[in-house]
């Protein structure tokens, strides 16, 4: 059985179609990569995914539930979890409480001295232990972004929702990046994965959607869909981005 299923998912912004009709389904355990022009509707499929707001029509369905009419918390609490494309953790605690506090409001809700625990191990997997007892305001952009993937995986979650987690980042950081997403499939989550940056994104994902003007373009195997001419084309108009 899928993880995640969105049918038909509808999202009006006064008079503007942000998305139309969308439909994605993702598997336990896989990458899913979701690209697109700017603008596209990326990001407000994820946002209906983890029900920052209500959509206007469709359904999305996690492990078998109708989540669509559920409030943010109840889906997190399911399993599905998020950062933001600007990552805000408390800036008045330190890193291993930041992820911490994500453990106490995870799946399992463990209490504060575990949560402490678990959030110790985590962030020695992510190689930032040495950042533990540091303030969250004296780390760098993709320590933040790290910090930012470590509380959303604090959440213990089965689908965890990344948009644009890269960017801004060099190179190296970039390539570090995707081994981190990597290996949070190989532990077994589900992640969408939106990314500005095709080839990251091409280079790592089992499957990958298009989205175009809030529909579904293409989707299947990432090398077919990057070279589908109708990619190329919806991306021509797009300067910031390039498919290749
Ligand atoms: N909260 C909002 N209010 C009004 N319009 C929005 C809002 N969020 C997104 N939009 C519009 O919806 C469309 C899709 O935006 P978005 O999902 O952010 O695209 P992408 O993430 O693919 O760049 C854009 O035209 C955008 O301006
Ligand atoms: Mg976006």
């Amino acid at each position: 059985m899928s993880l995640l299923r969105c049918e038909g998912v509808t999202k009006y912004f006064g008079g503007l179609r942000a998305l139309d009709g969308v439909d994605l389904v993702v598997d336990p355990g896989e990458i899913v990569g979701l690209v697109g022009p700017n603008g596209s509707g990326k990001t407000t499929l994820m946002n209906a995914i983890s029900g920052t707001f209500g959509i206007n029509a469709g359904r999305v369905e996690f492990d078998g539930t109708d989540v669509t009419g559920m409030r943010p918390h109840q889906r997190a609490h399911l399993g599905i979890a998020r950062t933001f494309q600007i990552p805000k953790p408390l800036p008045s605690l330190s890193v291993i409480d930041n992820v911490a506090l994500a453990y106490t409001f995870g799946r399992d809700q463990v209490p504060m001295g575990r949560a402490r625990q678990l959030a110790g191990d985590l962030l020695a997997e992510l190689e930032l232990a040495g950042k533990a007892l540091a303030p969250v305001a004296h780390l760098n952009l993709h320590e933040r972004k790290l910090l930012g993937i470590a509380r959303a995986l604090g959440l213990e979650p089965r689908l965890l929702l990344l948009d644009e987690v890269l960017a801004g980042l060099n190179p190296t950081e970039v390539d570090l990046g995707l081994a981190m997403i990597t290996a949070v499939r190989d532990r077994g989550v589900a992640v969408i994965y939106i990314e500005h940056n095709v080839k990251a994104v091409t280079s790592i994902s089992d499957r990958l959607y298009v989205l175009n003007r809030g529909t579904n373009l293409v989707d299947g195997n990432p090398r077919d869909v990057v070279a589908d001419e109708r990619v190329v084309a919806a991306y021509l108009g797009d300067a910031h981005a390039d498919p290749a």
